[in-house]
């Protein structure tokens, strides 16, 4: 589909603009998020009009306006072709999600990392789902394990709001219970020592949310945490992160899985490490 867009592009752009154009996209059901390089400016209509006559689901095209920031990890976006809607109708793993893209993050990146951990849960696991976003990690899960419950931890209220609504369209409201909060707190008291399996996908900062996710992790639970990294040191970073907090906790560390989960930039990776706490 990128390369198509690539071809579709081939006579309508310059030499020198089509050295800039980034080739790939987000795919968020009705909605394509895309990026345009400042030298592409005048072109992102042309760019984004292309998208909708290439892919009919698409309805709307945004393109990034900011990296993501603040706490809630939003992103800026600015529609540049179709019609004029922020809320999102998104399908994964036999799962369906609705959430507005300005005001909570979400990332179809992490697709294949919420089916690899589905395979992992055992029967009558109960999981933490750190971060939970609008709901993906928990959802895709009870569609796709034999999980007992999931505790679906998030700050942002807007982001619960979709949460909420989502659980419901997919009828999972029996194993997902939503909790608005902080997970440090969260973590030392109402979930204090009651998960087998904790997913941490705060890439940047989840390093701070360690020692108190540690509490809510019963004896020889599994935290998947994921961090962006330099490419070079990555593995030995996070894993000397996780290692540290075990060891002050007492805790004995058992590294099970390393994985790249995907690119971040030129010189950084997202990586996952998946570790047992004694
Ligand atoms: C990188 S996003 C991951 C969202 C979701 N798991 C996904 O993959 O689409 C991190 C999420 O953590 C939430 N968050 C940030 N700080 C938090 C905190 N202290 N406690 C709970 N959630 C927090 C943000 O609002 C955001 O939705």
């Amino acid at each position: 589909m990128a390369g198509n867009l690539k071809q579709a592009l081939e006579k309508k752009l310059s030499e020198k603009e089509k050295a800039v154009f980034v080739k790939s996209f987000d795919s968020l059901g009705n909605i394509a998020v895309i990026e345009i390089p400042k030298e592409l400016k005048k072109k992102e209509q042309l760019i984004g009009n292309t998208l909708l006559e290439l892919n009919k689901n698409f309805k709307t095209v945004c393109k990034i306006a900011g990296p993501h920031k603040g706490k809630y990890r939003l992103q800026p976006l600015k529609i540049i072709a179709g019609e004029k809607n922020f809320i999102a109708e998104y399908k994964e793993s036999g799962c369906r999600f609705v959430f507005d893209v300005r005001k909570t993050f979400f990332s179809p990146r992490l697709s294949n990392e919420r089916l690899r951990i589905s395979k992992l849960i055992k029967k009558n696991e109960i999981i933490g789902c750190f971060f939970a976003g609008v709901s993906p990690f928990p959802v895709v899960f009870s569609k796709n394990s034999e999980m007992k419950k999931a505790f679906a931890v998030e700050l942002n209220p807007e982001a619960v709001k979709m949460m909420k609504k989502n659980v419901l369209i997919n009828k999972c409201a029996e194993k997902i219970t939503v909790i608005q909060g902080d997970v440090n707190k969260i973590a030392r008291t109402k979930l204090k020592n009651s998960c087998d399996r904790i997913v941490m996908p705060m890439p940047h900062g989840g390093e701070n949310f360690l020692k108190e996710t540690l509490k809510a992790l019963k004896k020889n639970g599994v935290i998947h945490f994921y961090q962006v990294l330099e490419k070079e040191t990555a593995f030995e970073e996070a894993i000397a992160r996780a290692k540290k907090e075990c060891i002050k906790q007492k805790r004995k560390f058992v590294l099970l899985d390393k994985k790249i989960v995907r690119p971040f930039s030129a010189t950084k990776v997202q990586v996952v490490i998946d570790f047992k706490a004694g």
